[in-house]
This record gives structure tokens, C-alpha cells and sequence, in this order.
């Protein structure tokens, strides 16, 4: 598992170096499989990356979107971060909506929304061998504790082996609402994983994911580790520390 580790000034030149990667792993995953599987991740961070991506890419017609993580609230609130994704991104950019797959948040229970999510991998991203689906992509946040999509510390979604979507209660970070969200399983057989860390206040916990201090139970975001892809962390200066 290579991991490369890139920090940058300040929030904006994070933003834009994140967006020029991602849309470098779009161009050959769609030069060698014809489409780019990409999950986004939900919280604040990654907004900015979202519109400089959109102001970079012109045709998405071989783009397929998908959420690491959702709260179970209807797209209309300010907490759906497939909402965030859209009013910041996916309407921007003009991306067909028949191309960007949300979780199902009008379902009756989020367990029943993570189920359905599992199908809608299987069907639009498809099985690679050992009967996975193995996205090209995923981003992720990280939480001052630690956590990471909606894996949060102490939460049995971290004890997942074989499911690929689970819904979760909340974790001590609000919004308290209940979540559904990808597991270790389906986040480690990515062809690549990016984090985006941005703002002193992920200082602290970004020193202990980097000294590996504890475990994963404690640090989820420690338990990402693609086992057959890339793991990259983007910081800028104020959360690494530099
Ligand atoms: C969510 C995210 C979550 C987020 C981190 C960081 O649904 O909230 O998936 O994992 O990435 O909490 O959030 P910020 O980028 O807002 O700090």
C-alpha cells in the first residue's frame, strides 16, 4: 500500500491540488476502464475542492459519483451531504444527475438505505474478482476524533467484515443524526483513497494518526489502509503542523 503524504500552504492551494489529482486519476481510469468510479467525501473540507474540480472539468460523461458517508436526512437539509455536493458541485458543474448515485435517505430506516446503497454499487460500479466492488476513488474526511466517513470511534460499523455500506448511530461530533456508510471492507479495496485535512483545529489528531497512536477502535481513520491501492493524505500547512 503506497502512501504519499502532500501538504500545501493553505486551504485554497489544497483545494486546488486536490482537484488537479483527482481529475489525473479520472483521465486514466477512463483511458484504461473506460469510466471513473469516484466516491465523495461529506463535511466542509472538501467543498472547495468540489468547485475547483468544476471549474477544471468540462466533460463528465464517464464520471460516476457516489458518498462515502450520508446522514439519514432528506437531500433538502442543510446536514445531506449528497444536498452539500449538489449546491456546491454537481449543479456548478452542470453533471447530469443520472450520473451521481446518493443514498437513499426517503427509505423507511437507515439500515434499510445501506442495503439499498449496496445494490446500487453492485450495479453501477460492478464486481472485480474476490466479488468486490472496488471503486477508483474515494475520499474521505477526518474528524477532530479521529473518525472517518461515519465510522466513528467505539461503533460496531468498525468491527464490519463483510458488508460494504452499514448504517451507524451518531458519533460525539454533531450532527446528531444517524448515518450510513461505507466500511473498512469497501473503503480498503479501493484503487485509491485520498483524505483532504485542512485547518489547525485537525492538528492535534492528525499528530496521532501520524505517530499511529492507538487503534483503529479509537483512531478510525487508522484502519484505512487499501490493501491493493493508494493511500494519499492532503493537508495544508495548519493541520499538518508545518
Ligand atoms: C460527514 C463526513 C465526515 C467528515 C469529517 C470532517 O458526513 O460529516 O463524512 O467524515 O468528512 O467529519 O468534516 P469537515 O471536513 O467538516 O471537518
Amino acid at each position: 500500500m503506497p502512501v504519499t503524504r502532500i501538504t500545501l500552504p493553505d486551504a485554497t492551494e489544497l483545494a486546488e491540488a486536490a482537484a488537479l489529482h483527482i481529475a489525473d486519476s479520472a483521465g486514466r481510469a477512463i483511458n484504461e476502464r473506460g469510466l471513473f468510479h469516484i466516491a465523495l467525501a461529506g463535511g466542509s473540507t472538501p467543498e472547495q475542492t468540489y468547485r475547483e474540480l468544476g471549474s477544471r472539468v468540462t466533460d463528465w460523461s464517464r464520471w460516476r459519483f457516489y458518498f462515502s458517508d450520508e446522514r439519514f436526512v432528506p437531500y433538502e437539509s442543510s446536514e445531506s451531504n449528497y444536498g452539500m455536493a449538489v449546491r456546491s458541485f454537481i449543479e456548478k458543474a452542470k453533471i447530469p444527475t443520472e450520473y451521481v448515485f446518493g443514498v437513499n435517505t426517503n427509505l423507511s430506516t437507515a439500515a434499510d438505505a445501506a442495503e439499498d446503497y449496496e445494490i446500487v454499487l453492485q450495479k453501477h460500479v460492478g464486481l472485480t474478482e474476490g466479488d468486490i466492488v472496488r471503486l477508483d476513488m474515494i475520499l474521505l474526511g477526518l474528524g477532530s476524533d479521529g473518525h472517518t466517513a461515519s465510522l466513528f470511534p467505539g461503533m460496531p460499523s468498525l468491527q464490519e467484515k463483510q458488508r460494504w455500506v452499514v448504517a451507524s448511530a451518531h458519533g460525539v461530533l454533531p450532527p446528531p443524526v444517524e448515518r450510513v456508510t461505507f466500511t473498512y471492507p469497501l473503503i480498503n479495496a479501493a484503487r485509491e483513497v485520498m483524505f483532504l485535512v485542512s485547518g489547525s483545529g485537525k492538528h492535534s489528531v492528525w499528530k496521532q494518526i501520524e505517530a499511529g497512536e492507538g487503534g483503529q477502535n479509537d483512531l478510525p481513520a487508522l484502519g484505512v489502509q487499501p490493501a491493493a491501492g493508494e493511500l494519499t493524505w492532503m493537508l495544508d500547512y495548519a493541520a499538518a503542523g508545518c
